[in-house]
C-alpha cells in the first residue's frame, strides 16, 4: 500500500506523542505538524527525526496547513475549546479529521460537527482510547455473549488527580486551568461514557433522553496551591467555579441510567469507576470484580481476571499473539489509532463516528446547563434527527464497536 499523508495539529504532551504513534500505524506519513507555539513544534520535529528519522513540515497557523492538497486526513490535539471549530475546517478544507476527547461548549458545537461532516462526506472520529482498552473490550464481549443477562444500569468516572497539571496551566502553558476558573460541569465526559454508549447501542436502537448533574464545592486546588506553591500564590484562593466532584446522572430511551462523575482535584489513585449492572449479574472497577448468577458462588464477588482472558476480545488476542507494538496507555493509543488510520487510508465510516461524537460531547455543555439551573432534568439532543431508530449499517471490521466481527482476525 502507498502511504497516505497525514498531519496533526496540537503537539504539547498529548499531540506530539500521539503523532509519534501515528507514523506507527500502517500505511500513514505524518508529513506536517502544527502549533501555534513554534517550540512546541520544532520540539515534536526533533522526536520525529530521532524516533522515525525524518521531519515533518512545520505550522504554526492551521489554516495555511489545511490549503496542502497532499494531506487526507488531520488529528486534532489542541484544548478543550477548541477541537471543534479546527475539526469543521479540516472537514470543509476536504480532509478527514480525529479529534482528541473533550467536551462541548454548546449545542451549536456539537450541530456544527455534525452537519459539517453530512455535508463534506468527510468524517469526523473521536478518538476516544478508552473504547480500546484492554478490559473494556472484554467486558464488552462478554455482555454482547450475554454474560450480564439485560443491562439495566451502568456507571463511570473520570477520577484523576491532575491537581498539579491544573494548578500550574499557566506556567505549563497548559488549557485546563482556564476551564476550572470559570466552568462547572462535567468537563471531561468521554473516557468511561464512550465504551458505556457502545455497549448501549447509542444512537443505534437506543439514546440518551434526559440528564441531570450536581456539582459539589471546590476546594481541592486551593488546598494543593497553599501546600505546594504557598498562602501567597496569586490563585491561592481564587474562587474555582469547577466543583470537585460533579455528578451527573442521564436516562436512555430503553429505560436504561447511566452515572457518570468526574473528580480531578482531589487527592486519589486513578480510576474510570466502571461498573455494569444486568438482569444476570454485574461488574464493579472497585477491585476489579464479578458477579455471575449461576457461576460464582451465591453472594460472592470474583475477581474479573479469569473472566478477562476467557472472553478476551479478538483484538486483544490478536494483539497478544502477533506481538505487535504496545504504544502509550498499554496499546489503546495505537489502537484507536490504527482505527482511525484504516478508516482515514479507505475512506470508510469510523468505529466512533460524528453522532458518537456530538452526544458524548454533548453531556460538557449540558451538565454545565442542569448545574446553573439548580440540577434541573435537561433534554438530550437527538444528533441523528430521528435516524437513530433505523440507522444505516455500520462498517463491520477489526476496529468495529457496535458489534465483535470475528472473521476479521488472524488468531490461531
Ligand atoms: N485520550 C487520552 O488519553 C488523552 C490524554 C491526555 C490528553 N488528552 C486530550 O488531548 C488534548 C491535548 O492535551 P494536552 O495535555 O496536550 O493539552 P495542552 O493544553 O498542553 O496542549 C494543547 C496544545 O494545542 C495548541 N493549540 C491550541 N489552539 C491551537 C490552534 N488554534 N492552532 C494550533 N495549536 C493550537 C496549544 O498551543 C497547545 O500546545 C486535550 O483535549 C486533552 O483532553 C487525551
Amino acid at each position: 500500500m502507498n502511504n497516505k499523508k497525514f498531519a496533526v495539529i496540537g503537539v504539547s504532551g498529548r499531540g506530539s506523542g500521539m503523532a509519534l504513534e501515528l507514523q506507527n500505524v500502517e500505511g500513514v506519513e505524518v508529513a506536517a505538524i502544527c502549533d501555534k507555539y513554534a517550540d512546541r513544534v520544532e520540539n515534536t520535529q526533533k522526536r520525529f527525526q530521532e524516533e522515525h528519522g525524518f521531519t515533518p513540515d512545520g505550522y504554526t497557523d492551521y489554516k495555511e496547513l489545511l490549503k496542502r492538497e497532499d494531506i487526507c486526513a488531520v488529528m486534532v490535539a489542541t484544548t478543550w475549546i477548541t477541537h471543534s471549530r479546527i475539526a469543521v475546517d479540516c472537514m470543509n478544507a476536504g480532509k478527514h479529521v480525529a479529534m482528541e476527547v473533550g467536551g462541548a461548549a454548546s449545542a451549536d458545537e456539537c450541530w456544527q460537527l455534525v452537519r459539517t461532516s453530512e455535508k463534506t462526506g468527510k468524517f469526523c472520529m473521536l478518538l476516544e482510547n478508552c473504547c480500546y482498552d484492554r478490559f473494556e473490550m472484554a467486558l464488552y464481549n462478554m455482555s454482547r455473549q450475554g454474560l450480564f443477562g439485560e443491562i439495566v444500569h451502568t456507571q463511570g468516572a473520570y477520577q484523576h488527580d491532575l491537581r498539579d497539571e491544573i494548578a500550574l496551566g499557566r506556567e505549563n502553558r497548559h488549557g485546563r486551568l482556564f476551564n476550572f476558573m470559570n466552568r462547572d460541569g462535567e468537563v471531561y465526559p468521554t473516557h468511561q461514557l464512550g465504551p458505556i454508549c457502545k455497549l448501549l447501542n447509542i444512537n443505534r436502537g437506543n439514546r440518551i433522553v434526559s440528564l441531570v448533574s450536581m456539582s459539589s464545592k471546590a476546594r481541592g486546588l486551593n488546598q494543593w496551591i497553599k501546600d505546594n506553591k504557598g498562602e501567597d500564590y496569586d490563585l491561592a484562593d481564587y474562587p474555582f467555579t469547577q466543583g470537585d466532584v460533579v455528578t451527573t446522572m442521564m436516562k436512555c430511551a430503553h429505560g436504561e441510567t447511566i452515572l457518570l462523575t468526574h473528580e480531578c482535584t482531589l487527592p486519589r489513585p486513578y480510576s474510570r469507576g466502571y461498573r455494569i449492572d444486568g438482569t444476570k449479574g454485574m461488574y464493579t472497577e472497585d477491585d476489579n470484580q464479578i458477579y455471575i448468577e449461576g457461576r460464582s458462588p451465591q453472594h460472592e464477588f470474583e475477581k474479573v481476571e479469569p473472566y478477562i482472558e476467557e472472553y478476551e476480545h479478538p483484538l486483544w488476542k490478536e494483539y497478544y499473539q502477533k506481538g505487535v507494538h504496545e504504544g502509550g496507555h498499554g496499546g489503546m493509543d495505537f489502537l484507536v489509532l490504527s482505527a482511525f488510520g484504516e478508516a482515514a487510508l479507505n475512506d470508510k465510516k469510523p468505529p466512533i463516528d460524528v453522532y458518537d461524537a456530538a452526544t458524548w460531547m454533548a453531556v460538557t455543555y449540558l451538565s454545565e446547563q442542569s448545574i446553573a439551573t439548580g440540577s434541573t432534568s435537561i433534554p438530550f439532543p437527538d444528533f441523528t434527527d430521528g435516524l437513530w431508530i433505523d440507522r444505516e449499517p455500520y462498517e463491520r471490521g477489526r476496529y468495529c464497536l457496535d458489534e465483535v466481527c470475528p472473521e476479521f482476525y488472524d488468531i490461531k
